[in-house]
């Protein structure tokens, strides 16, 4: 056995010198190292061999196993570099090419909006908070006076993911949580302000203006003094500078669960300034947005005391201010991504 090892290391060293590819290079690993090696041989034999002779054999059949695999490893290593070689040969960069011209458009329209509402909140020092889009039963409707049953779900009262999750209906969810965050630091004086913005879901019919799927800007302001004229004041600068100096602000009371008063607020028609048309059905006005001071109830079940603090709150329709603000008729223009539609938007923003 011995000497079949020592002949098959010079075998081994006459044939690896002839090996130039990876196919030949794998017959000999076979062939040297496989299950019908003489390596394999000497394997077997060791069973029924003296102690001696284990000892010798085992030793010379691990030196040629290293020395083999050592070769097999520097082999494929050269062969592996040498086909990287020849591909990033082929593969060679002519920077002379003129390059491919890329169309770069604007944001979003529902961005650009979103961008300039951000803007005059954050300088009115309102903070901007990341919102959830699946909200659990709780903050969506209970914490904001919407309890197990109440009718006014029922306007709203869409995609529930199990009996304590539902993709929320509007961005009062993060109101709610806000509030219930901001209960657990509030002293005399203190003062807490956020707006948050983002998808909302309901059981919409699609049409023209409506969408099941849609953008809110939700926001809240609670303090000590807070009052009415607080709202109307943030929500005529608001309005002002989205639509422009001339703008007038009307407020109609109406009804939402968390706040008390309600109002919805109306902005001067953008199409006729306020004469009357055919889009603000001659009242020279366009509803804009939901708004009202926190119900006190919605105060209490956020842990907050309505003897110590009041405040504002207001929820915006992205979608509504764009069509509006650009003058666009179909609210599924938004959701198609064609990019005539987009590339309007190219003069608009920064
Ligand atoms: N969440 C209301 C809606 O989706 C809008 C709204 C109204 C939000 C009044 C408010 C608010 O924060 O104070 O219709």
């Amino acid at each position: 056995m011995i000497n079949n090892l020592k002949a098959i290391e010079k075998e081994f060293e006459a044939k690896i010198k002839g090996v130039t590819d990876e196919k030949t290079l794998e017959q000999m690993k076979k062939e040297f190292l496989g299950k019908d090696s003489v390596i394999a041989q000497a394997g077997m034999h060791m069973k029924s061999a003296s102690v001696e002779e284990k000892k010798e054999i085992g030793k010379l059949s691990n030196i040629l196993k290293a020395k083999f695999m050592r070769h097999f490893d520097e082999l494929t290593h050269k062969f592996k570099t040498f086909e990287l070689n020849k591909r990033l040969e082929g593969e060679k960069i002519d920077l002379s090419i003129p390059g491919v011209k890329l169309d770069f458009y604007n944001k979003h329209p529902l961005n650009l909006v979103i961008d300039e509402i951000y803007t005059i909140f954050s300088e009115l020092g309102f903070d901007l908070v990341d919102g959830t889009e699946l909200e659990t039963d709780e903050y969506c409707f209970q914490k904001l006076n919407l309890p197990i049953g109440h009718p006014a779900r029922d306007m709203q009262d869409t995609f529930y993911i199990n009996e304590k999750l539902v993709l929320r209906t509007h961005c009062t969810n993060m109101t709610a949580r806000a509030l219930t965050e901001a209960a657990k630091n509030l002293t005399k004086n203190s003062y807490v302000s956020s707006v948050s913005y983002g998808n909302v879901y309901r059981r919409d019919d699609d049409d023209a203006t409506h969408s099941h799927q849609f953008m809110q800007i939700d926001g809240f302001a609670l303090g000590d003094k807070i009052s009415f004229a607080n709202l109307r004041w943030v929500l005529d600068y608001m309005c002002k500078r989205l639509f422009g100096e001339a703008t007038k602000i009307r407020m109609r009371p109406s009804y939402f669960p968390f706040t008390e008063p309600s109002v919805e607020v109306d902005i001067t028609c953008v199409t006729c300034k306020g004469a009357g048309c055919n889009i603000c059905k001659q009242t020279g006005f366009v509803e804009i947005l939901g708004a009202g001071m926190i119900s006190p109830k919605v105060l209490t079940l956020n842990n907050i005391d309505p003897e110590q603090k009041t405040g504002l709150a207001f929820g915006i329709g992205v979608e509504r201010i764009a069509m509006l603000k650009y003058g666009i008729k179909n609210i599924r223009d938004f959701y198609e991504n064609d990019v005539r539609f987009l590339k309007q938007f190219k003069f608009f923003g920064e």
